[in-house]
């Protein structure tokens, strides 16, 4: 059963049409990679899925359950979850504090009087956070003191704290080092065992490398989709990456 449908998704921002008619449609457990040009609406596509904004047309589906429209914490508690192209992390909270943080706060919205009662619940799923995610030995170390490789995969920790069933990555790999892409990506590969990621890359390689299917945007529109080795043959994709290059 797929997990996300995206159907003829457009968004207009005046006269700019950055999203046009999209389509998509994301099975479970899937490691779908979503890559193109500077400006093809990578990032737009995630801020309607999360609800970050609303679409000028089309419909968005999670579990065939309608979701466009609906308010970001709505679409969180029904499992989606991300992180953004810039890092976003509480510099003055530790590691496991920052993915505590989380946890406790979806469990205190399902409802306040298990806070108290489940707190070694919350402290359990924080520790396999932080195994999960390969940062245990820096547990308490303050956000703003780690390499940035790091503070982008504990950004990656704090979107699962609200356990989600779909994650959406926004460039996790955005200037970090080559050895830090790989150890991001080693991440990414393990999570998505679990769960369906949908990761935005700017590299290419990586995404053909790692990913089950590819989405190609250009201008706002969906230009290829399929395996990689389909992906690194078609031309149209290769003649938009030329031109960018
Ligand atoms: N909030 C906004 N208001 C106006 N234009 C926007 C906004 N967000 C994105 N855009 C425009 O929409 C297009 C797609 O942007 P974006 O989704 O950020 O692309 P990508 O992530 O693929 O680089 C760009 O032309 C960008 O300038
Ligand atoms: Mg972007």
């Amino acid at each position: 059963m797929a997990t996300l449908k995206v159907r003829e998704v457009t968004k207009r921002f005046g006269g700019l049409v950055a999203l046009d008619r999209v389509n998509l449609s994301v099975e479970e457990r899937e490691l779908r990679g979503i890559i193109g040009p500077n400006g093809a609406g990578k990032t737009t596509l995630f801020n309607l899925i999360t609800g970050e904004l609303k679409p000028t047309g089309g419909k968005i589906f999670l579990d065939d359950e309608d979701i466009t429209g609906l308010p970001p914490h709505l679409i969180c508690q029904k499992g989606l979850s991300r992180t953004f192209q810039l890092t976003s992390i509480f510099p003055e909270l530790t590691v496991y504090e920052s993915i505590w943080v989380g946890i406790n706060s979806k469990r205190h919205r399902w409802n306040p009087f298990t806070k108290v009662k489940n707190l070694t619940d919350v402290a359990e799923r924080a520790e396999k956070i932080c195994h999960l995610i390969g940062l245990q030995e820096k547990r308490d170390e303050l956000a703003v003191n780690l390499s940035y490789g790091d503070q982008k995969i504990l950004e990656i920790g704090m979107a699962l704290s609200t356990e989600p069933s779909i994650l959406l990555l926004d460039e996790p790999t955005q200037g970090v080092s080559p050895k830090e892409a790989e150890e991001i990506i080693g991440v990414i590969q393990r999570l998505a065992k679990d769960i369906t990621v949908i990761l935005i890359e700017h590299s290419v390689d990586v995404v053909l490398q790692v990913c089950h299917k590819v989405t190609v945007l250009h201008e706002g529109r969906v230009i290829a989709e399929g395996d990689p080795a389909e992906i690194s043959k078609n031309e149209e994709v290769q003649r938009v990456y030329l031109g960018e290059a």
